[in-house]
């Protein structure tokens, strides 16, 4: 699909936009006192979720001129391109179907002569019997004894989505059965993962699209290679067949690596790595919680894309969430994007948000290698709540910069706990959820000079302690943090993040940006070791930098 992207700022409602935002000066007390319908006009439901737009910076005359961008780029069109699984990765000439991984199995979907339902869910079969076999015990280690202890060994995409889902899905793991994750290529990381385990029951997944990442082959040799001297073992192929198995596109690698076949789940190059989290790469996730919750997982994110697929564009939340962060990047200068849960469990998600967003959408060029015609990929961040609070969120409050942030909370909590004490009882997640929404109000509202004279404040002190208000968020809440809840939310962020890229006219599932930094790191490798070739033909920096190196090292 190499059509020409629209220019959004050809389009009338571009204009449109630029002239409210010129005169633009939100008042959220005002709009709250004056409509008391904005937040029964601006809340939404999408799957198990209620979205409340309310506190962001739209009015009615925004919300319609972004819903005539939308149109007039063609959002419908290319969701509906993806869905059907045209080309429209079209730096890599490969359809886009992630949506696909999440179809329930009497689904039909033919896409270049492939039957992609029935291929997902024959290998969605294999992983669930294979998770079955290592939480029954019936899958042993060389020496028989049961697997206690999962190692995903994957990078990026690869990592990122099994990691943040194991956290966020803790309450829902099996007893006596761990799971770690090895990513970095900094020898620290494997050595302190793997510190303290027992090699009879550990298990390897090696987690890799390509099965070509630097980090990941080095890693999986450095655990193969613990592995077989722990074990003591003679037979390295008996030993890492037992403990070692495969997730990627590329099982010849896989084969070549000395993992067998038979112990290696496929997916498809029309899965992006940073979409990858519900395909075979989640196979530690699924040994974690189970088949039966993976599939809770799945259709979660089914409901999302049902309802992204569906709904109306005036209701279509992640459609909507969209269309705002590009009112707040391209109108209202805003540069980075908070998302900022109030849940624990979901502490690794805005760093899982960071690769589904920034590598998405950190673009210069669109789909047909012209230059963007506007900013693009916000940086996105954040913390739980509300450690957050008690760091950065000053920032967000008093500062001189626009962050746009996103709050997720939960009804009800993972671990409910009671705080007693001097004769009372207080349900620690109803102080929890009335931070979120204390943070949220203030951000909104926040604190005139007359009201902080009103308390009394000395003069002087005053300005420090006056809020502007007017900060927008977007609040996120849902009944628990559930296997199909995470689906809901993971999806939400997928689809809101195609639709800015759409907009913006880009390929949100190419990464050509991480490719120069590989290459030269092939090359410099070299003159670290000490080859003079190689040295000579680094820059002057690279060069005092090594040669700091090689005089400060020890060994
Ligand atoms: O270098 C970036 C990247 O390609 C990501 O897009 C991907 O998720 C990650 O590397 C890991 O790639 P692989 O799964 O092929 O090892």
């Amino acid at each position: 699909m190499t059509d020409t992207p629209v220019d959004p700022t050809s389009t009338a409602a571009w204009a449109r936009l630029t002239a409210l935002a010129a005169d633009f000066t939100p008042d959220l007390r005002r709009w709250f006192d004056e409509d008391p319908d904005r937040v029964s006009r601006l809340s939404f439901g999408a799957g198990e979720l209620h979205v409340d737009l309310s506190k962001a910076l739209l009015d009615d005359e925004v919300l319609a001129a972004l819903l005539t961008l939308a149109d007039e780029v063609g959002v419908v069109g290319r969701r509906d391109a993806m869905l059907a699984g045209e080309h429209i990765n079209v730096t890599e000439d490969r359809a886009v179907l992630h949506t696909a991984l999440r179809l329930p199995a009497d689904a039909a979907l033919e896409v270049d002569g492939q039957d992609v339902v029935g291929d997902v869910h024959e290998v969605l079969g294999r992983v669930y019997e294979f998770a079955d076999q290592v939480r029954s015990g019936a899958w042993t280690g060389v020496t028989g004894e049961r697997i206690r202890t999962v190692v995903n060994i994957g990078i990026g995409g690869s990592d990122l989505g099994p990691v943040m889902a194991y956290e966020a899905l803790a309450a829902y793991r099996q007893d006596g059965l761990e799971c770690r994750f090895i990513s970095n290529i900094d020898p620290t990381d494997a050595a302190t993962t793997l510190a303290g385990l027992d090699p009879a029951t550990t298990l390897f997944i090696v987690a890799s699209k390509t099965f070509g990442t630097l980090e990941t082959l080095t890693n999986a040799r450095l655990c193969r290679a613990w592995l077989l001297e722990g074990l003591g073992s003679s037979d390295a192929t008996e030993a890492v067949a037992k403990h070692f198995v495969a997730v990627s596109t590329a099982l010849d690698k896989v084969a070549d690596f000395g993992i067998d076949p038979a112990n290696a789940f496929g997916f498809w190059d029309w899965v992006g790595g940073r979409y990858s989290v519900d395909s075979a790469i989640g196979t530690a996730l699924v040994v974690a919680i189970g088949p039966e919750r993976f599939a809770e997982l799945l259709e979660g994110f089914h409901t999302m894309d049902e309802h992204f697929r569906t709904t109306e564009p005036a209701r279509n939340v992640p459609l909507l969430m969209g269309l705002l962060n590009v009112w707040y990047t391209n109108f209202l200068g805003a540069e980075s994007h908070a998302v900022l849960p109030y849940a624990q469990l979901l502490h690794r998600f805005p760093a899982y948000l960071q690769q589904l967003t920034m590598e998405s959408n950190g673009k210069g060029v669109r789909w047909d290698g012209s230059p963007v015609t506007t900013e693009t990929g916000e940086i996105y961040w954040g913390e739980p709540g509300t450690n957050g609070q008690h760091a950065f969120y000053q920032l967000i409050h008093q500062g001189t910069r626009l962050i746009p942030a996103d709050f997720i909370a939960f009804a009800e909590p993972s671990y409910p706990l009671v705080d007693t004490h001097d004769g009372q009882s207080q349900d620690v997640h109803e102080l929890f959820l009335a931070n979120f929404l204390a943070q949220t109000a203030a951000l909104a509202f926040g604190k005139t000079a007359d009201e902080v004279r009103a308390e009394g404040t000395a003069e002087a002190v005053v300005p420090a302690r006056v809020f502007t208000g007017n900060r927008p968020t977007t609040s996120i809440i849902a009944p628990r943090l559930t296997p199909a809840v995470l689906g809901q939310l993971v999806a939400l962020y997928e689809h809101l993040t195609f639709t800015q890229g759409v907009v913006w006219g880009i390929d949100s599932f190419d990464q050509w940006g991480v490719e120069l930094g590989k290459q030269l790191a092939q090359q410099v490798g070299p003159a670290i070791s000490g080859d003079a070739e190689a040295l000579a033909g680094q820059d002057a920096s690279t060069q005092a930098l090594i040669a700091y190196y090689r005089e400060h090292r020890t060994r």
